[in-house]
């Protein structure tokens, strides 16, 4: 690593015109991301899994040039789907800045009744398929001059320990020392940050639990997906010596 590179990789890292991939981009968090990185001129690619209708509202709502933004369907619980969509990603020739790991699962289930199934359920999107998308995606931006920056979605529950989701909050731990890991291997020319939501309620606003964590958190009200789609893009843009790092958007739940 000669010090001309390491100073073209230290140059401002702007999100105007920067090809990002969002996975799981159709609703909620995903959607609030690509909406707010379009904002501030990103390109933003778009991954779904079911939610084909929603993307391509996204989709609409993102277009550059009169074109909508591109969407890329695929099962991430396959990690020959992964492999499948990147070769996609690739063969369009425009390669690509930055992506960010939002897509995941989530599921109650008590240790004492849990099976290989569940396990593997929430494992083989939340963890498997954070690594394979950060490995293609790596591989692209490593061609770019200007580098790359991964974000991963990891969550409160890597962070604290919730007794009925045992395996989620493995795979979310799992997710923030994996961040760690691969900041090192893709150095210098991508950097990988992780995101930590806490309480982000959608349709379950007003359910008792909800209510209960929101009662506990030191900013007195849940996150947005706005509140997300902040520190996401503040991840993609800064220069290049934020790197391994894992910021918790829970209004300070963490803290408790
Ligand atoms: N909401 C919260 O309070 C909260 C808290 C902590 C952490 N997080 C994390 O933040 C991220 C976004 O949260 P969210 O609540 O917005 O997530 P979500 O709605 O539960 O899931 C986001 C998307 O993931 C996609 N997905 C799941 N399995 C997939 C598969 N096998 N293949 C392809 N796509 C798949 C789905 O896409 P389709 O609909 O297109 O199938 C889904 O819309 C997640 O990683 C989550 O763990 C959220």
């Amino acid at each position: 690593m000669g010090f001309m590179e390491t100073s073209t990789l230290a140059s401002p890292w702007s999100l105007e015109g920067k090809r990002i991939l969002i996975t799981g981009a159709a609703k909620r968090i995903g959607r609030s991301i690509a909406l707010h990185l379009h904002a501030k001129g990103a390109r933003v690619l778009l991954h779904c899994g079911h939610s084909r209708q929603e993307a391509e509202e996204v989709a609409a709502a993102c277009s550059w040039q009169g074109q909508p933004a591109p969407i890329h369907q695929a099962d991430l619980s396959k990690v020959d789907d992964i492999l499948r969509m990147f070769g996609e990603i690739r063969d369009t020739g425009l390669g690509l800045d930055g992506l960010v790991n939002n897509a995941g699962r989530f599921k109650r289930v008590p240790a004492l009744e849990m099976t290989e199934a569940d396990w593997d359920f929430i494992h083989s999107v939340n963890l498997k398929a954070v690594f394979f998308c950060c490995q293609q995606g790596a591989k692209l931006m490593m061609e770019r001059e200007t580098g790359g920056r991964i974000v991963n979605l990891s969550s409160l529950g890597g962070i604290r320990a919730w007794g009925d989701y045992a395996h989620y909050c493995a795979s979310k731990a799992g997710v923030i020392h994996m961040t760690r890991s691969l900041a090192k291997a893709f150095s210098p020319k991508v950097t990988v940050n992780s995101v930590a939501p806490g309480i982000i309620p959608f349709e379950a606003r007003n359910e008792p639990h909800v209510l209960a964590g929101i009662q506990l958190t030191p900013a007195g009200r849940a996150g947005t997906g706005e509140d997300i789609a902040e520190t996401v893009a503040f991840l993609l843009s800064q220069s290049g010596m934020v790197t391994g790092q894992t910021i918790a958007v829970d209004g300070g739940l963490n803290l408790v």
